[in-house]
């Protein structure tokens, strides 16, 4: 009896079952509407992401989203600091889920980002993270998904047409309010627009894994540390 081997993965884990993840929620979705009177001059998404234009004022965040990217880093605020446990607890899981949780981890950044009706987040990645992850305090039924690339595409899509590729060219994940997702940072993605006329709303977050590799010399000098 043979078997199919799925190797070389790239795991992202979802989360919908955080304790109290309904206040969390709620209480982000405040916060972050607050953001948007505190930041008139914050980013945009959409088709004005890619060029990181500025709003000119609060009608830009109408036409475009908004996003909290440029203005402030979430990690810093202590009144988000019970959005940024959270997340801390959610990549630990994750951690743990693919065998690493002794790996130590700096959580870098964390952002909030409002969608009205049509907005999205055009393809990219999180540059100088490792792993990051996207909380949905908010998204309705109309929210687009998140799609992400199958970061092997380059290596195969020249040869393999989708009609005959048994590789998928993409893997989509639906939110729903309360939803945690964490992925490897290098993953590339991008949501579809979001059909609705209630907001999306999102935490986003990034973490460093901290390494460093100890040294014959480093090992010798612990050893005198102890010793002395
Ligand atoms: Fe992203």
């Amino acid at each position: 009896m043979g078997q199919v081997i799925q190797m070389f993965s790239h795991p992202v884990i979802t989360l919908d079952d955080y304790p109290h993840v309904d206040a969390i929620a709620d209480q982000f979705y405040q916060k972050s509407l607050g953001l948007m009177t505190e930041y008139p001059d914050a980013g945009l998404i959409s088709d004005a992401w890619h060029s990181g234009k500025r709003a000119g004022n609060t009608d830009d965040f109408i036409k475009h989203g908004f996003t909290s990217y440029y203005s402030e880093n979430l990690v810093k605020r202590t009144d988000f600091a019970f959005m940024n446990k959270a997340a801390m607890e959610v990549f630990a899981q994750y951690l743990r889920v693919v065998g690493k949780a002794d790996s130590g981890m700096r959580l870098e950044s964390a952002w909030a980002s409002v969608y009205g009706r049509g907005h999205f987040i055009p393809q990219h990645t999180h540059p100088l993270s490792h792993l990051s992850l996207v909380f949905y305090a908010a998204a309705t039924e109309g929210t687009g998904r998140i799609i992400f690339e199958n970061p092997a595409i380059a290596h195969f899509q020249h040869f393999y047409p989708p009609e005959i590729c048994w590789m998928p060219y993409r893997f989509s994940v639906q939110p729903q309010k309360g939803l945690f997702i964490v992925f490897p940072s290098y993953l590339m993605h991008s949501t579809e627009p979001h059909e609705s006329d209630n907001y999306r709303v999102i935490y986003s977050a990034n973490v460093q894994l901290e390494f460093s590799k100890l040294t014959d010399a480093d090992k010798q000098r612990m050893k005198f540390a102890t010793q002395t």
